[in-house]
């Protein structure tokens, strides 16, 4: 068995997430897509030693990863740029020594009174500059905290065999809409992560991801301000400022619903597609 076939067994995505009783319907989308998808590049190989199961899946996703022209980027940067103010104006212009120390010290939401008061430090992110794909959760936890590392524990091991399943380098930077926990883990506040936003939008525009993969309803709201729910934006390519966004679940999420599972494994194709698609 392949190495890639072993994430996915390990991972509950291989190769019991498709029906035998939809085969026949996977079939027939995927030569319904094939067909009209007369000008898209050849479909990715098929993978070897999975299961038929795995193989009808794989045909039936692999028009979505191979056309470039999914959903094509704007031409310009999007009408949702925020209206900026003063601050967002001088965090726009920052250096990243600046950014991350800006951060550090930052008071603009009350998530600044625990953090002091507890002798806390924010967590900023982790990872190369320039990688082939950014990741974006929600916040940090009191033990991502301590080790300053985003996405630690059950779910961030998770994330990282999803990521390895489709990743041909590690070139992978991990950060969250929020630096500093919430009490109790709980959801981050629209003035928290409006107070952050600039923080993490100079962040992406310092670092240049290839693409850009957005974790949960929170993440997404601040980078694309919208109300849409993930199982709506999740269906399609999205963009970041012409940078190719795919909306997923948090991994948190998947570890309690291990059936969405398998519609992570279609976000991470679609993520893979991004990094291999040519430029145009
Ligand atoms: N850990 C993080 O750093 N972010 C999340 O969204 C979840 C867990």
């Amino acid at each position: 068995m392949s190495r890639r076939a072993l994430i996915l067994e390990e991972l509950g995505l291989n190769p019991v997430w498709v029906r035998t009783a939809i085969l026949p319907e996977l079939q027939i989308a995927a030569q319904a897509v094939q067909a009209v998808a007369v000008n898209a590049p050849a479909p990715a190989p098929r993978p070897q030693g999975l299961s038929p199961v795995a193989v009808a899946a794989h045909q039936a996703l692999a028009p979505l990863v191979s056309q470039p022209k999914f959903s094509p980027p704007p031409a310009a940067i999007p009408a949702n740029d925020p209206v900026e103010d003063e601050r967002s104006k001088r965090i726009a212009i920052m250096n990243w020594d600046e950014l991350q120390s800006a951060v550090s010290s930052c008071t603009a939401c009350p998530l600044c009174q625990s953090r002091q008061k507890n002798n806390e430090q924010p967590v900023f992110g982790t990872g190369p500059m320039q990688p082939s794909i950014m990741v974006l959760g929600e916040a940090p936890d009191a033990d991502e905290i301590a080790q300053q590392k985003p996405f630690l524990g059950e779910a961030g091991k998770l994330l990282d065999n999803m990521l390895a399943a489709i990743s041909e380098d590690s070139l992978v930077y991990k950060a969250n809409i929020l630096k500093c926990r919430t009490p109790n883990k709980r959801n981050p506040q629209a003035a928290e992560a409006q107070q952050c936003a600039p923080f993490l939008k100079r962040q992406i525009e310092l670092l240049q991801p290839k693409s850009l993969f957005v974790l949960g309803r929170f993440a997404l709201k601040t980078l694309l301000e919208t109300d849409e729910p993930v199982s709506v934006l999740r269906e399609k390519l999205q963009h970041y400022k012409q940078i190719p966004l795919v909306v997923s679940y948090p991994p948190t999420y998947l570890l309690r619903n291990l059936p969405d599972k398998s519609k992570a494994w279609q976000d991470l194709l679609r993520l893979k597609g991004t990094l291999t698609a040519p430029l145009v």
